[in-house]
Parts: C-alpha cells; sequence; structure tokens
C-alpha cells in the first residue's frame, strides 16, 4: 500500500505555501532576518503545535509568517515545498498564499510573488513539475481590504490564476466577499473558496451561488445536507479536502469519521490535499496513506481521488490528458 501511494502521480490542489513553512527552515529566517521568535528550538515549536479548532491554528501560523521577509525568503519556503513534491510524485500543485499576511507587515506584494514564482519556475524546468498559483483574501478582514489587495494583484495579473477566500470561516460568510468576487471574475480571474470546514453546509451554498467558486475548498460539511450532496455530484463541483489538517482542527475527531470515502463512491469530485503540511503532520503521500489505513479502499479508488484532482484543476486539456494517462498507466502496472 505504502508504495503504491507513493509512486502514484499526484496533483494537489489545497496547499497554503505559508502553511509548508518547516520548524527548521522557520529558525533559519529567523536568525537571518534577525527575527525574534518565541521558541529555543525547531522541537519546541513541533511541541506548540497542537490545535483545538481552526483559529488555535491560524493564531500560531500567522505568527510563524513573520520571519519571511524578503524574495529569496519566499523563494526557499517555496522550493522546500517543491522538493516535497518530488519526494511524493506530486507533478502539478496549486499553491495558495495569502498576501494580506505579508502587505500588512510591510513587505511588497511584489517580493512574495516574485520569490514564489521564481521557484516554480525552477520547478517546470528542473523537475517537470506544473503549478498554479492562487491568492488568498483573509476573510476576517474587511471587503474594503480584499479589494485593495485584488488592486495590487493586478501587475501581477499573467502570474495567478484565480482568487481564494481562507482564515476564519466563523463569523465570516461568502457573502462578506460577494462584490470582490464578482470584480475579481469580471477581471477574469477564476474562483475559489474555503466554505464548509468549520461552517455550516449553507456557506458551501453561498459560495457556490454568491461567490460562483470553480472549486470548494474543504467542504466537508456539505454532508449535513444530503440535497447538496446530490447536486455537487451531479455538478461535478470539486472539493480540495484536507484529511490531516481536518483531524488536527478536530474537524472530524478520528480519520474514520471523516466523510471522503462516503462521498468520493457518491460521485462527489473528492480530492486529497495538505492544506498545511508544516503544520498538519504531512505532506500529500502522508494524507493519502492516513486516508488508505482508515478505509478499505481500492487502488482503483485511489488513483480516482488523483483523476478527480485533475479533472478540477486549472490547466490546459492537453496537460491534463498527459497526466491522465500518467495516473492510468501507473494503476494498471501495480
Ligand atoms: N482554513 C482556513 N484558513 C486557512 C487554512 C484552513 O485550513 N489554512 C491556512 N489558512
Ligand atoms: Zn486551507
Amino acid at each position: 500500500m505504502k508504495s503504491f501511494v507513493t509512486g502514484l502521480p499526484k496533483v494537489e490542489l489545497h496547499l497554503h505555501i505559508e502553511g509548508s513553512l518547516e520548524p527548521e527552515l522557520m529558525f533559519e529566517l529567523a536568525r537571518r532576518n534577525q527575527v525574534a521568535i518565541p521558541f529555543s528550538s525547531p522541537d519546541e515549536v513541533r511541541a506548540a503545535y497542537q490545535f483545538t479548532n481552526l483559529q488555535s491554528f491560524l493564531n500560531i501560523y500567522y505568527q510563524g509568517a513573520n520571519v519571511l521577509l524578503t524574495e529569496q525568503d519566499f523563494f526557499d519556503l517555496t522550493w522546500a515545498y517543491l522538493e516535497r513534491c518530488r519526494a511524493d510524485n506530486v507533478q502539478h500543485c496549486e499553491i495558495f498564499f495569502d498576501p494580506q499576511t505579508h502587505t500588512d507587515r510591510g513587505v511588497a506584494f511584489a517580493t512574495v510573488v516574485n520569490g514564489i514564482c521564481a521557484a516554480l519556475t525552477k520547478a517546470e524546468q528542473e523537475l517537470a513539475i506544473s503549478s498554479q498559483l492562487i491568492m488568498c483574501f483573509l476573510r476576517h478582514l474587511d471587503e474594503d481590504a480584499a479589494f485593495a489587495t485584488l488592486e495590487m494583484a493586478l501587475p501581477f495579473k499573467d502570474k495567478i490564476i484565480g482568487v481564494g477566500l481562507d482564515s476564519s470561516e466563523q463569523g465570516n460568510p461568502p457573502e462578506k466577499f460577494a462584490r470582490v468576487f464578482a470584480k475579481a471574475k469580471a477581471l477574469g480571474f477564476l474562483t475559489v473558496a474555503h466554505a464548509g470546514e468549520e461552517g455550516p453546509a449553507q456557506n458551501i451554498v453561498d459560495a457556490i451561488e454568491l461567490l460562483q467558486v470553480n472549486r470548494v475548498d474543504h467542504g466537508v460539511s456539505c454532508a449535513q445536507d444530503p440535497a447538496l450532496v446530490a447536486s455537487l455530484a451531479a455538478t461535478r463541483m470539486p472539493l480540495t479536502v484536507c484529511p490531516l489538517s481536518n483531524t488536527k482542527l478536530k474537524v472530524f475527531e478520528h480519520m474514520t469519521d471523516h466523510n471522503l470515502v462516503e462521498l468520493l463512491r457518491q460521485g462527489v469530485c473528492v480530492t486529497i490535499n495538505s492544506d498545511d503540511p508544516a503544520y498538519f503532520g504531512g505532506y500529500m503521500t502522508a494524507n493519502f496513506m492516513a486516508v488508505a489505513e482508515a478505509f478499505a479502499i481500492s487502488n482503483a479508488e485511489l488513483a480516482q481521488f488523483s483523476l478527480n484532482a485533475i479533472e478540477a484543476s486549472f490547466i490546459s486539456q492537453e496537460r491534463k490528458d498527459e497526466l491522465t494517462q500518467a495516473v492510468e498507466a501507473y494503476l494498471q502496472q501495480a
């Protein structure tokens, strides 16, 4: 099982690049940039990662991002993630970044985008890993701040395929950003949004209807509403599900309680992703393994998560066909 999962060609669609900051790199960047952090060793950082819900994680995650200051920092962060992609046979990835986490600390939008994109370009050339970049609005901040961030992104529009919505779902429903998303769409950005992670199924409905999203990030609370599940399956609206994140943040108590396999079997376009792997205990292979160990699931079903991610990705039909063939050939020889 482990070797099947490790070698399976994968596509990741839900990865916050700031959430791939490993404690060792956090320490190195803190030293390099002379930023004080309230920990004395990488082990002490790891020991602090005991989360009770989404907010308890976000508080630590935003604090960790303070060590990221220069273009080189964003390059190093992204390159480290791409090396994990190579190890896990992730052949295409779509990466989120949170511009406001950095611009609000005085780091220029260009510094962030140029550092990330330099690593993505190098990975395309040297590792044959393709990628897209999606910028997320922080939903705990207001609509004006999101509009200002959208404005800042315009000079970089050729590098950013879409906009997303992340941070604290409770108290910050999709409707708060309906006008910003309408403008982003009119400008030609694709749209995604975190919905139904800690929030109700209605947030998923609203993300689809009010924000016109192309994919729903998380979306696991859809199970509260059987009519919504049927509609997700009928429309093949993708869900970017993050198994280790969901158990670490207590969305599900145990992996065996998770609903992703049931949703897959109901025909929903479920995908497996790592969300914030440095904080939640693993990258893509670890997430697939956690699912494979918790459920009686076939190789074909595991491969279906990859096929769904290819279907849901923001890439050319030609690249989709190439990746689909790689998955199908792998499944046949396994
Ligand atoms: N949910 C909401 N916001 C986030 C997450 C998440 O899982 N990860 C990083 N920002
Ligand atoms: Zn997320």
